[in-house]
């Protein structure tokens, strides 16, 4: 009975066996940094004599040209190879026979995986980073036209203080900035190439890992052979702060779904940024607002994933890392699409000021203000903190903000009251008066402005920079 259908069960398992175990389909994404490191590889064999002068340029020529060939899609990387080395290596060796063959001295697939994710993986942080400071300069650019703007600020959602929307755009600013920074942060302690680490314990070839490293940028090979080929913390920190980064914008998209609603009104999202509803005519969804908070939810889940994946790993490299990639790369892609698409919506989007500056007038949002008079004119904290709670409820009852009331009514409440009220409960007094660095008024936003202004201006990734422009 086994005989009649084991040969063929075999043959079929082995197929399912080498799909499971094949990258290919998604490690061709960073066949440009596999074809690099290779090319950092053969220059260092060749300076270190294992490969002749002629072979290395050989080499070198031959992967520039398949290179080319894949960029203008004359090559197609199929699924007909393992993987993107196999891909390469195959290639190579059906272009220039023999010596092809030799590219691969004194190197792992370990290492040399170990070096592509990390060159993908840099590349990616500078470009995210290139993003988010595109939002910042947005910001920016509200915190500065807006510091006369008045709003509500909440807490527990319930309107609490006036504040302005420059300084609300400023709470935002500083979380993007923040991001930025642990970009820059991690940037420093990956940037160490683990070429030469080998399989797991280097190579009894000369290599020169101090060259190949700086052939590619980074500050100097890693330090340990193990931990080259089986680290993954660069990666982890990484999507860390990737899902921090969509916490902020999640955030962000909530606050601007519910200004949006109609009850709100703070803004009016722009068309090329709205959906419409299939049956409701009158609907304009901020789907776009929506999604990006919707996708914040597939990025901590490549976060996840990967924390999973390494915590059981013996050293030094396992099969099980090749499950680093194809969440990771869906967290890059997506976050870089949502800072993208957030940065447009966010620039076009209208704020109805007049709207806003209402709200922030009929929540009693100058309450603590009317306290504070009280205790100015020598009324304790507590007795006026009761009497405007009181003046509160008559106010509610009546419809009216406290400002709309009369002197006279004012003062049976509290006889103190006198006609300065109006002038120290203003909305303007209120924000103006809040002057402590990191407040809303507009002295101390311009502060910040100023400083976020030279921040904007300074060169990211400035010691890599210095790096390349050495080599
Ligand atoms: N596709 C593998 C990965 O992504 C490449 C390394 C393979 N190394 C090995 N020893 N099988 O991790």
């Amino acid at each position: 009975m086994a005989q009649l259908w084991g040969g063929r069960f075999t043959k079929e398992t082995d197929q399912l066996v080498y799909q499971f175990n094949a990258s290919i389909s998604f490690d061709k994404k960073f066949f440009r940094q596999d074809i690099e490191g290779s090319k950092a590889h053969v220059a260092m064999l060749g300076k270190q004599e294992i490969l002749t002068k002629q072979e290395m340029q050989d080499i070198i020529k031959c992967l520039d040209e398949i290179m080319q060939d894949v960029e203008a899609g004359k090559l197609q990387i199929t699924e007909q190879y393992e993987d993107i080395h196999s891909f390469v290596e195959a290639n190579l060796i059906e272009r220039i026979g023999d010596t092809g063959k030799k590219l691969h001295t004194g190197r792992s697939r370990n290492d040399q995986v170990a070096l592509d994710m990390r060159l993908y993986t840099r590349l990616q942080i500078l470009e995210t980073d290139g993003l988010l400071k595109e939002l910042l300069t947005v910001l920016l650019r509200l915190m500065k036209e807006n510091t006369d703007t008045i709003m509500p600020g909440f807490t527990h959602l319930q309107k609490a203080q006036p504040i302005t929307l420059s300084h609300h755009m400023g709470a935002y600013f500083e979380m993007f900035k923040r991001d930025r920074m642990r970009l820059s942060d991690i940037f420093e302690r990956m940037n160490y190439c683990p070429l030469g680490s080998g399989a797991l314990a280097g190579t009894t070839y000369p290599l020169d890992r101090d060259y190949t490293a700086k052939l590619m940028g980074f500050y100097g090979p890693t330090l340990n052979s193990m931990d080259g080929v089986s680290d993954r913390d660069y990666l982890l920190e990484f999507l860390a702060a990737l899902s921090t980064i969509m916490m902020h914008l999640s955030r962000f998209c909530e606050e601007i779904i519910i200004w949006n609603s109609n009850e709100y009104q703070f803004v009016e999202i722009d068309d090329a940024y709205s959906t419409g509803s299939s049956i409701m005519p009158q609907k304009k969804n901020p789907d776009i607002a929506e999604l990006v908070r919707g996708k914040t939810g597939r990025v901590y889940a490549a976060l996840v994933s990967l924390l999973t994946t390494m915590k059981g790993i013996p050293l030094a490299y396992n099969k099980d890392m090749q499950e680093d990639k194809e969440l990771a790369f869906d967290a890059m892609d997506t976050v870089k699409n949502c800072v993208a698409l957030f940065t447009g919506m966010v620039d076009t989007m209208k704020f109805n000021r007049d709207v806003m500056r209402k709200s922030a007038n009929n929540g009693f949002t100058n309450a603590t203000d009317a306290a504070d008079y009280l205790v100015k004119k020598g009324v304790p904290f507590r007795d006026a903190h009761g009497i405007i709670g009181q003046i509160v409820l008559y106010c509610i009852e009546k419809n009216i903000a406290i400002d709309d009331m009369k002197l006279e009514e004012l003062q049976k409440f509290s006889p103190v009251f006198a006609k300065d009220v109006y002038e120290a409960v203003s909305m303007e007094t209120c924000v103006n008066t809040r002057c402590t660095t990191g407040a809303p008024s507009r002295t101390a936003m311009e502060q910040v402005i100023a400083i976020e202004e030279e921040y904007l201006k300074e060169e990211a990734f400035q010691e890599f920079a210095d790096t390349i422009s050495e080599k």
